[in-house]
């Protein structure tokens, strides 16, 4: 379980932490849920959800062309790696078939001829299918960063299926501040920028690093009437209204404006594990993310949590307060989270973070 929030004031900070390479995928008992909204989305959702770009060049402000290598290598890289990941650490979930011989694909892990896939590939669209096999494997959605000839990194393919509050559609193909500046992701360019290119351009292939954050999203309270996705861990359209009609940006005006009266019970923790790591043939940079969906309600019922979400609701700065959209939930909230905490009687054992 992660709580990823803490008491007093609130930093804007990249927030890593180097990873065990045991601990790269996670998979729990929520995997058969997630694997039926994963399916669906890619089944309906095609390319708005799975997406490989082609090289491109592309000409910045100064008039320099940027040339930028394509995501499909990255992409049967990245599938590969999750079939020789999987199949050791969850061998009772993942079972793999190796080629015989060394195929048309290079070595797999600790020498061994090179995994099979048990789909027919279609060559065309290879680096497609290879990325949507990965996203269907695993719980977390996932996004390939490229180096481009000017350092900076390029998002050239993802399965992106359950964002929440995002949509590939409007990012793929960006570098890393056009992403984070595009979303107004709070003092992004005063905190974070820098040292974020710097490891970006660092990152070693065995350092692997891990962070956790954390946000508010707004669902409809449990209903007797069936859904897939009951939630809304794919689409926040209580909070961004329709996912078509959405105009890209936090700010920009949607179709249908949510209509749902805040209560505690509509309420959930969302929060997000990502990891980071350099493929070592393509030096592509893969970004997993695993979210959660946690209603209040429950997470009040743990020990010092009620607390210590409040402490941290009332730290964000006023950017972050925009940015976490506040300004519709945080009275209900806090004034919900200070009663559960109210009525605890002990002190809590304060576990480390992310916990
Ligand atoms: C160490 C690496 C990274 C750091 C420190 C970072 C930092 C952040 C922060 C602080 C936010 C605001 C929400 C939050 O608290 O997490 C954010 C949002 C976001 N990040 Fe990153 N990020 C990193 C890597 C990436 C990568 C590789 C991608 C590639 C797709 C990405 C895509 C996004 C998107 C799409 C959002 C949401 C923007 C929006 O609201 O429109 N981030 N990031």
């Amino acid at each position: 379980m992660y709580r990823p929030f803490r008491w007093g004031e609130y930093h804007v900070t990249m927030g890593i932490r180097s990873m065990q390479w045991g601990e790269w995928i996670e998979l729990d008992d929520q995997y058969n849920s997630y694997h039926r909204i994963r399916k669906d989305r890619v089944e309906r959702k095609g390319e708005k959800v799975v997406q490989v770009l082609s090289p491109l060049t592309r000409v910045r402000d100064d008039g320099e062309p940027v040339h930028i290598g394509g995501g499909a290598a990255a992409a049967i890289e990245l599938v590969h790696e999750l079939a020789e990941y999987l199949s050791r650490r969850y061998p009772m979930t993942f079972e793999i078939t190796r080629h015989p011989l060394m195929a048309d694909y290079p070595a797999g892990w600790g020498g061994a001829t090179p995994i099979k896939s048990s789909e027919k590939i279609d060559i065309q669209r290879e680096g497609a299918e290879a990325m949507r096999i990965a996203g269907l494997l695993i719980q977390d959605d996932l996004a390939l960063m490229i180096e481009g000839s000017d350092g900076g990194y390029y998002f050239m393919a993802g399965a992106i299926i359950v964002p929440g509050f995002w949509r590939m559609e409007d990012k793929i193909g960006m570098n890393m501040q056009q992403i984070h500046m595009s979303g107004n992701v709070p003092q992004y360019e005063e905190k974070l920028q820098l040292s974020l290119e710097r490891f970006f351009r660092r990152l070693a292939v065995d350092k692997p690093v891990v962070r956790n954050n954390y946000f508010v999203q707004i669902s409809p309270p449990p209903s007797d009437t069936p859904s897939i996705d009951p939630d809304e861990l794919a689409w926040g359209e209580n909070v961004l209204g329709s996912e078509d009609e959405y105009g890209g940006t936090k700010g920009s005006s949607f179709g249908s404006p949510p209509v749902l009266v805040v209560t505690p019970q509509t309420l959930r923790l969302r929060t997000e594990r990502q990891t980071l790591r350099r493929l070592p043939r393509s030096g592509a940079i893969a970004f997993t993310v695993r979210t959660y969906l946690v209603p209040v309600e429950e997470l009040a019922q743990e020990p010092g949590i009620a607390a210590r979400f409040a402490s941290a609701v009332r730290s964000w700065p006023e950017g972050v307060r925009e940015y976490k959209g506040e300004r519709r939930y945080g009275e209900v909230l806090v004034r919900y989270l200070d009663e559960m905490a109210g009525r605890e009687k002990e002190e809590a054992e304060v576990k480390p973070y992310p916990y």
